[in-house]
């Protein structure tokens, strides 16, 4: 008697359970607004929206046949948004702002295009926006620091315009990815938070300034290649203690300002093809872990500091297309160097074509005596 009593009661609380598993209205009526903003011809039979049937609870499981994916939910509330990259084109709902628990957001991977919604910017819970490899263009809102919760921001592989908004530095972003857009004008200041800054590929101008960086003590990745940066880089950049992966490559900068550290972190560095003039400094041996190196095709002059061959983490070494001179080093070719990289396409003399490392021959000694103003050094 007692045991079936028990059943019955267990029975009727999980059916009141099921029941009451009923997803807020409004946030239905967000999830219609998304799907038919959403060119139905690009929603094919296989994909997550194409099991968005609102005949069915979305947040009611299990999902047998409707909803499969594309969300989570938790208390009845849509917490997340995770499309598949089927091909999906429209635009984004401005209605997507009514989901006020959402967590996540990624729509990678897809074809979304047009603005991104300003509405967007006003969940109050939202530590992810992934938006990477859609078209969404137009200019990134100064809304966007409304975003109280954000920590991962990747809108990379889009066709955004315009210069970054300076409200940036007022979010809790640890890792912002803008790679691949068309972004111009200056860095401005950067939320001090970040791990990882990339906005490489894109049409950034001016310097590097330290009041972009100021307060930055956890920066690890700093990816700000193809760009149109100019000006000497500053000796406090490669001074910031926590910072490993350095990529300025392909810019216009015309110098660098190097110091030796008291505390780093720093592994590798790509400066390649920049404008860089003056001698390779002997400071950048003096980085305790550093790996990787590369300054190729800039226009440094002088000799490789004979320290760079003594430095045992070092494990690439870039210097080709260059004017360095002198006789290098010849630790590098002795065996016991494991070195690999280039030092070709210099004015270097006896770079033993024995080594790998200088198997791209020396620049023809008529462009070297000219860059030496007719002296041979
Ligand atoms: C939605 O589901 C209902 C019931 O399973 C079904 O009759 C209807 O055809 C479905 N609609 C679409 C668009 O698949
Ligand atoms: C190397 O760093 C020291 C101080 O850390 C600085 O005084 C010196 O000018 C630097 N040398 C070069 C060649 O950059």
């Amino acid at each position: 008697m007692f045991t079936t009593a028990f059943l019955l009661l267990l029975l009727s609380t999980s059916t009141a359970i099921t029941t009451t598993t009923t997803t807020l209205d409004s946030d239905i009526s967000a999830l219609k607004a998304i799907k038919s903003a959403i060119n139905p011809t690009t929603i094919p039979s296989y994909s997550c929206l194409a099991s968005w049937n609102f005949t069915s609870d979305p947040c009611s499981t299990p999902h047998l046949t409707h909803f499969l994916c594309g969300l989570s939910c938790s208390n009845n509330r849509v917490t997340q948004l995770t499309f598949d990259g089927a091909g999906y084109a429209g635009t984004l709902s401005p209605l997507v702002s009514k989901l006020t628990q959402l967590i996540t957001i990624d729509l990678s991977d897809n074809k979304f295009s047009g603005p991104i919604p300003t509405s967007l910017f006003s969940l109050p819970n939202l530590h992810t926006l992934i938006l990477r490899s859609n078209s969404f263009s137009g200019t990134i809102p100064p809304a966007i620091s409304n975003l109280g919760s954000i920590q991962t921001l990747d809108i990379s592989h889009n066709s955004l315009s315009g210069s970054l908004p300076y409200s940036l530095s007022s979010l809790t972003l640890t890792r912002l990815d803008l790679s691949f857009n068309r972004l111009t004008g200056p860095i401005p200041k950067l939320p001090k938070n970040l791990v990882e800054l990339a906005i490489k590929s894109n049409l950034l101008s001016g310097y590097l300034l330290k009041p972009s960086f100021n307060e930055l003590t956890q920066l690890e990745v700093v990816e700000l290649s193809d760009n149109s940066l100019t000006g000497t880089i500053p000796d406090w950049f490669f001074l910031q203690t926590s910072i490993q992966q350095v990529n300025l490559a392909n810019n216009g900068f015309t110098g660098i300002e190097i110091l030796k550290p008291t505390d780093s972190n720093l592994i590798a560095v790509d400066i390649g093809f920049n404008k860089i003039d003056g001698y390779l400094s002997v400071n950048f041996s003096a980085y305790p872990m550093l790996s990787s190196l590369s300054l190729r095709y800039n226009k440094l002059h002088g000799p490789i500091p004979w320290e760079y061959s003594q430095k045992a983490t070092l494990k690439r070494l870039f210097l080709d297309g260059n004017y360095l001179s002198g006789l290098p080093p010849k630790e590098f070719f002795s065996g016991k160097s494991s070195v690999s990289g280039s030092l070709g396409d210099n004015c270097l003399m006896r770079c033993p074509t024995s080594s790998q490392l200088c198997l791209k021959s020396q620049k023809p000694s008529s462009i070297c005596r000219r860059a030496y103003g007719g002296k041979v050094e």
